[in-house]
């Protein structure tokens, strides 16, 4: 079974869990509709890439922790679309939540596809409990405060933020817990994993600061020119497009050469390069080069 098929079903399976008769059905519609169609889904598709790695002899928890992150992360694009962040209507081509379901629904969406990550954690965690204390704590570290997405988007209260602070917790921070999770869940050290979830998670976020602003022959299915809107942090405001690139490339680089020695070291490594292709095509790249490319910065 392929990567996908294998996440799309263990998140369906799951959902199944809660779509009871006694579950108020618009939650429920609203609860879907922010997870299914889905994204790229890289985060539960790295954290399983790492725990194949690792030899993967507990499927059922690393689909779990592959799924909680995937809830984690749709949770976090709910409330970050909501009016108090982003105030975005567009979302992976689709009118966003609180558009479709009303503000209310929409915090209870967040809230409640946190706690669904929870529970399929907990579930399958039943099996393998000396798994899962270690799990629980990489998901937090990837989530809340200090470090992780809470208190990213925390940062956009503050008068002052480093950008690569901003970022590391916004995005970097649940990419170093989907390898941490993949590892952990194989019964294998996370440690080793830390630096390819480091060097990818900054990667994306340098990644998505340069759609943003090149967003018309990016196709990203959600607002463009959000940053400078919004006056948030960005590499391409800080660097210039050319620079960000540049920086992306490192990073790029950088994740391909952390991937530790092991026998799936090949496959990691093409699955990180396809990656970067995905983010940043060839097209956008020349445009960037030739310094032609579609931009709403000053
Ligand atoms: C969007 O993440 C938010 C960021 C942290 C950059 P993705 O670009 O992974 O969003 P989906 O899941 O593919 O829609
Ligand atoms: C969202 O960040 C990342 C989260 C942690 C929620 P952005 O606001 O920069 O991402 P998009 O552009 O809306 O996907
Ligand atoms: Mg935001
Ligand atoms: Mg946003």
């Amino acid at each position: 079974m392929s990567i996908s098929l294998r996440i799309e079903q263990a998140l369906d399976q799951h959902f199944s869990r809660v779509e009871t008769d006694g579950a108020p059905p618009r939650l429920l519609a609203a609860m879907r509709h922010a997870v299914f169609p889905g994204g790229a889904r890289i985060r539960p598709q790295l954290c399983l890439a790492v725990a194949t790695a690792c030899a993967d002899d507990a499927p059922a928890l690393s689909n779990a922790a592959a799924i909680a992150m995937e809830l984690l992360h749709c949770a976090s694009l709910v409330h970050d679309d909501m009016p108090c962040f982003d105030n975005a209507d567009l979302r992976r081509g689709q009118i966003t939540v609180h558009k479709q379901f009303g503000e209310p629904l929409a915090l209870l969406t967040g809230d409640a596809l946190i706690i669904l990550a929870y529970q399929a954690l907990a579930h399958a965690g039943t099996r393998w409990p000396q798994r899962l204390a270690p799990l629980l704590q990489i998901v937090c570290d990837g989530t809340g405060a200090p470090d992780g997405i809470v208190a990213g988007q925390a940062w956009e209260c503050e008068p002052k933020v480093a950008l690569s602070q901003y970022q590391r917790a916004k995005t970097g921070a649940l990419f170093v817990a989907c390898t941490g999770a993949g590892a952990v869940a194989a019964g294998a050290d996370p440690q080793p994993w830390r630096r390819l979830g480091e060097c990818l998670g900054e990667a994306y976020q340098v990644a998505d600061d340069i759609r943003d602003v090149m967003g018309q022959s990016l196709a990203t299915g959600k607002p463009q020119g959000q940053d400078a809107h919004h006056g948030r942090p960005s590499s391409a405001a800080d660097l210039g497009l050319l620079g960000a690139f540049g920086y992306f490339r490192e990073l790029m680089q950088a994740a391909v050469d952390s991937v530790p020695a092991c026998p799936a070291r090949g496959m990691m490594q093409t699955l990180v390069r396809a990656e970067s292709e995905r983010l940043l095509p060839q097209r956008a790249r020349e445009q960037i080069t030739r310094g032609v490319a579609e931009t709403g910065l000053a």
